[in-house]
């Protein structure tokens, strides 16, 4: 039988009359999945309670910050002793020198930090940056990466391939969005030709090094190290953004694991443990241009505040000893050996781990490198996937192209359970 979920549907309805799309962030609105959106009342470890008392296995995991599982007692306590002593101060406190040193540890090439409220922020923030110390106008960024919000990076490729991008959000125009060059993911003689072209125009190239937010499009390192060369050779910074991986897979950053070296970092989710934070790491020289040092102009009302970094240092204290992600790796091949033994007999039944990171690719040969080449087949089998899950107790982010997460606060079984569901439901 379906669970009832006749109180999320009543406080949907009211929300799309006060909210638009009902939502505070727009693939929260189960456009591309289909059905509607559960209301959460709480969550604890692994679980998510909704409104009509349902349970749910949550592998979405606030889209990435809670490693640690929802509310985790050591994370809330911190938070709750940090609270009472004051929720915001808009000034100096020394959690800032502790989550920074925490933080900082993980980057070896990296000095100092800027903390701000988001992913968003700090991106932006490296890209003024960037832009501040190059005197340069332009970024290069990677078809289909997400880095946040912000103007720059609202930008997809036009037509042909080395070429200026073309706004993909209404309200950008295209006089920004014609100083972001667009190039795809894993292509060699498209990053020559792009620098060939703009090399001496280019403040910047962002990217994930491992791209996590428009499926799991691993990259050669040799790819990766291209890059880096070219940027170098052109005098434009590089700029890791770890919002996703950093702390993912490792104490520190995907790059540093393979062993190229960025020359600015962005981060958020789990350094925020759940809370809002973000992160721009670089070396002093570039970050002394930051104000008030430098001339680049970044502040925050919230910036360092208080509670936050409360979280990230609980959390990041829970993870220095390294048994998380043993732990967290130990999970992941639960998933792997039931999802091969029951559906390993269908092409299409394919996807890709990385430690605690997953993405459903359900359509036949390789996984992808590039957005371009992510085929329609997987994400009309996964939206199909989605509902039939949730009825089942298990709750996946509402896109075909977001990862899943893992958690220490999974168990084996919730973990071999959640592959042998995809498996019987994909056959279906
Ligand atoms: C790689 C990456 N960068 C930046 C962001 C933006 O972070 P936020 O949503 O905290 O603003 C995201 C968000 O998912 C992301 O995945």
């Amino acid at each position: 039988m379906k669970p009832s979920i006749k109180k999320s549907e009543e406080l949907y309805q009211k929300a799309c009359s006060l909210m638009p799309g009902g939502v505070s962030s727009p693939v929260r609105a189960f456009g591309s999945v289909g059905g509607t959106p559960r209301y959460y009342a709480r969550a604890q470890g692994s679980r998510f309670f909704d409104e009509d008392g349902n349970e749910y296995v949550d592998y979405c995991l606030s889209w990435g910050p809670l490693i640690l599982g929802h509310a985790h007692p050591a994370v809330v306590e911190a938070v709750c002793v940090a609270a009472r002593d004051g929720l915001s101060f808009g000034a100096c406190c020394q959690r800032e020198i502790e989550l920074a040193e925490r933080v900082l540890a993980g980057f070896p090439d990296m000095e100092q930090v800027r903390f701000v409220s988001s992913g968003t922020e700090a991106v932006m923030t490296a890209i003024r940056l960037a832009r501040g110390v190059t005197g340069r106008p332009k970024i290069l960024k990677f078809t289909g990466g997400y880095h946040g919000h912000s103007d720059s990076l609202l930008v997809e490729a036009g037509s042909g391939l080395v070429t200026f991008g073309t706004s993909s959000s209404q309200g950008v125009p295209d006089s920004f969005a014609q100083e972001t060059v667009v190039c795809p993911l894993n292509d060699e003689e498209a990053l020559e030709k792009i620098f060939a072209s703009f090399g001496d125009q280019l403040a910047a190239a962002i990217v994930e090094p491992l791209p996590a937010n428009n499926g799991l499009l691993e990259q050669k390192p040799a790819w990766l190290a291209k890059l880096r060369a070219l940027t170098e050779k052109a005098g434009a910074l590089l700029i890791f953004d770890e919002v996703i991986s950093g702390f993912r897979l490792r104490y520190g950053g995907y790059g540093d694991l393979l062993g190229i070296r960025a020359d600015l970092i962005t981060l958020g989710k789990i350094i925020g443990g759940g809370m809002p934070v973000g992160a721009l790491c670089g070396p002093k020289k570039i970050m002394a241009a930051l104000a008030p040092l430098g001339g680049v102009y970044q502040a925050g009302t919230l910036s360092g505040n208080p509670v936050s970094l409360a979280a990230g240092i609980a959390t990041l204290e829970i993870l220095a000893d390294g048994g998380s992600y043993e732990k967290l790796e130990s999970l992941g091949r639960q998933f792997d050996q039931p999802l091969r033994q029951d559906a390993g007999d269908l092409a299409y039944a394919n996807w890709r781990r990385l430690g605690s990171v997953i993405w459903l690719y359900l359509a036949p040969g390789e996984i992808p490198r590039s957005a371009e080449g992510i085929a329609d087949e997987s994400a009309e089998r996964f939206n199909k996937m989605h509902a039939p899950l949730l009825d089942r107790g298990i709750y996946l982010a509402p896109s075909a192209y977001e990862v899943t997460f893992l958690s220490t606060a999974h168990s084996p079984d919730e973990v071999t359970d959640l592959a042998k569901q995809i498996a019987t439901l994909i056959r279906e």
